[in-house]
């Protein structure tokens, strides 16, 4: 697997990174481990992760299965989102609402869970302050059974008056060894202009929704990322779903986004799926440094690896895909 430098780091991360968000809650902890152990053997070494995650069972889950190998990978964990007791509670019923969810009719299953994942996100707690910032990264650290956080990311981008405290926090946490580069999870636009423009600075990387869908976030993006040295990566390659084909079992994945067919033509043309598409399409955007993808699945994770080895997409089958995603 080819290994792209991080931006001006030092962290050289391979093209295709290990998204840990299902890690030990949608997905099982067996299978999760077992996916994470695969993905290093198959030249995977950056893995995202967060406290949020399974409530620091992803964090968890990384720290079992690196122990003793720690020096062969590149972690990047968060701060600043986590669950209420609220949320804590109500994730134990998750598997039963999903089950519940798969027996509805279209219609009733789409307003139930667009009402269940807003309650979800208005149940979750931001916090930055020092202590907090703090007691979080000790928290992590002891999870990922490790003395450093390679990437520290904000999780959500904080009110813009609390910047300059958070980021002495984090130049704190990098003066005593216990992370190595600190970044920021950008949500919108305005985010990154923030974060890559003359306010956000001094920071190593930032991770964006950036896929096929996304064609003027990734433009907007590359132009000012190369203009600060800032690393660039691109989240979710499958647009919350809009790129994943319907599952045949009518297992639920991503909640109330439709999928986009559009390119299903142009990936039949040429042997592929849809998913395959959009993963090429992300490797050959320049500036993208490394695509971070969920694949708890190993016929995912495999299928992933292997798409990137094969010949990229050409120059001109990149505009083309640019064209259709822009139409
Ligand atoms: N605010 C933030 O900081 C933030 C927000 C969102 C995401 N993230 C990070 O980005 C990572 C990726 O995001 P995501 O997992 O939400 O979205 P994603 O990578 O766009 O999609 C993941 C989904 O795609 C499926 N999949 C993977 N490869 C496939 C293939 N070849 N064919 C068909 N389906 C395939 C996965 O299934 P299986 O799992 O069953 O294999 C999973 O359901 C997260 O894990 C997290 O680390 C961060």
């Amino acid at each position: 697997m080819n290994r792209r430098r991080l931006g001006n780091t030092t962290l050289e991360v391979s093209q295709l990174s290990f998204g840990c968000a299902a890690l030990g809650s949608r997905t099982a902890k067996c299978e999760s481990k077992a996916a994470v152990a695969r993905a290093l053997e198959l030249g995977i070494n950056f893995f995202d992760t967060a406290p949020f995650y399974g409530q620091g069972e992803s964090e968890k889950i990384l720290g079992e299965v690196f122990a003793g190998r720690r020096e062969q990978v590149i972690i990047a964990t968060k701060i600043g989102l986590y669950p209420s007791a609220v949320l804590r509670l109500a994730s134990k019923v998750k598997p039963l609402v999903r089950s519940a969810l798969v027996a509805l009719p279209g219609v009733g299953r789409k307003l139930v869970q667009r009402s269940v994942q807003g309650f979800m996100r208005s149940s979750n707690q931001v916090k930055f302050d020092p202590q907090s910032i703090v007691t979080s990264v000790e928290a992590s650290l002891k999870r990922l059974r490790t003395d450093h956080i390679d990437l520290l990311l904000l999780h959500v981008t904080p009110p813009r008056e609390e910047g300059p405290q958070v980021i002495e926090q984090l130049r704190k946490l990098q003066s005593q060894g216990k992370i190595r580069y600190y970044g920021a999870s950008s949500h919108s636009d305005d985010d990154v202009r923030f974060w890559l423009g003359s306010d956000g600075g001094n920071i190593a990387a930032l991770q964006i929704m950036l896929n096929l869908l996304e064609v003027p976030a990734i433009d907007l993006s590359v132009s000012l990322a190369a203009q600060s040295g800032v690393g660039l990566i691109a989240r979710e390659p499958f647009a919350r779903g809009r790129l994943l084909p319907p599952a045949a079992d009518g297992k639920l994945g991503f909640v109330g986004h439709e999928y986009d067919a559009r390119f299903e033509a142009f990936a039949r043309e040429r042997g592929r799926t849809v998913p395959q598409i959009a993963l090429q399409f992300l490797a050959g955007a320049t500036g993208v440094e490394t695509i971070l993808a969920g694949m708890s699945t190993q016929r995912h994770l495999e299928e992933n690896v292997k798409v990137l080895s094969l010949p990229p997409l050409s120059a001109a089958e990149l505009t083309q895909l640019r064209d259709h995603a822009l139409r």
